[in-house]
């Protein structure tokens, strides 16, 4: 599988799972499902309720934890000093890991200085039990002031991108501050599944809608983490590596 090098020099697996709306036995099976075919990076936060099952997925899996990439988040109304400390010690512990590979702030919470939650950020960082830290749905400006206030970098943003819903202004200046973006509702939570350009596209490599849709974000050097919770949908967001769009048709879904 492919991954990009993050700004503190460890790499993140360019696809992973989504797990939202996940949850119980059934959130177990399926994390366990996606690293047996091949999955390395789920994607969590303490908000899904999910790390038990999270954490117990890739136990059941047999695959060992450090080749496992695992991204957690902090909400937005726990990102006071002792606060961050609280939750993530209880991310921790619901998943049963020693460390997470990347560690965001899920939203931006103006009422909290920055600088205080990425103090809280940079001594988990410091202690090894994140590898890497970064935010969601921050914008360009706050993702600015939050390389300005932490000592560790900044390695990455995770925000809303599909087919129809990307700006170039922020994926430019990503670029520029060594920020690498993962890409949250890559499918738009399914709609995608039936629009006509990308099944057009689609059929001339003998993909559906949805393998388009995965495959315009990763080529473009975007991390993606659809959500999956059938063998048949695992497999098919997998099958996107062995073939390419041209660079026509990847003007044409930049138009849609
Ligand atoms: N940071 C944030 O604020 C934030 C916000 C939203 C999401 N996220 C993360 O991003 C992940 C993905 O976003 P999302 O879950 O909202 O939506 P999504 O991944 O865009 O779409 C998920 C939907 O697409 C369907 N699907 C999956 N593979 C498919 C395929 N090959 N063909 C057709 N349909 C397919 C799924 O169905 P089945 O379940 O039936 O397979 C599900 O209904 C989340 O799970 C979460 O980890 C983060």
């Amino acid at each position: 599988m492919s991954s990009l090098e993050l700004s503190s020099g460890h790499a993140i697996p360019l696809l992973g799972l989504g797990t939202w709306q996940m949850r119980g036995q059934q959130c177990a099976e399926v994390v366990q499902m996606a690293l047996e075919m091949g999955y390395r990076h789920v994607d969590t936060a303490h908000m899904y309720a999910n790390q038990v099952e999270v954490g117990a997925g890739l136990r059941a899996s047999g695959v060992a934890p450090d080749e496992v990439f695992v991204t957690t988040k902090i909400w937005p109304d726990s990102l006071g000093y002792d606060q961050v400390h609280r939750q993530f010690d209880e991310c921790m512990e619901m998943l049963a890991l020693d460390y997470v590979d990347l560690l965001l702030i899920h939203h931006p919470n103006e009422d909290v200085p920055l600088a205080e939650t990425l103090g809280a950020f940079d001594e988990i960082a410091a202690s090894g039990r994140a590898r890497s830290i970064g935010v969601s749905n921050f914008s360009p400006a706050q993702v600015d002031v939050a390389r300005a206030a932490a000592s560790a970098p900044i390695v990455n943003n995770q925000v809303e991108l599909h087919v129809g819903y990307c700006d170039a202004n922020f994926l430019a200046h990503s670029q520029r501050a060594g920020v690498t973006v993962t890409a949250h509702r890559p499918l738009a939570r399914g709609d995608l599944a039936g629009a006509g350009t990308l099944a057009d596209i689609g059929a001339a490599h003998g993909k559906t809608a949805a393998q388009v849709a995965l495959r315009w974000v990763v080529q473009q050097g975007i991390i993606a983490i659809p959500k999956a919770s059938s063998e048949q949908h695992l497999r098919a967001n997998m099958d996107i590596w062995d073939w390419a769009l041209s660079e026509e048709e990847m003007g044409r879904l930049n138009a849609v």
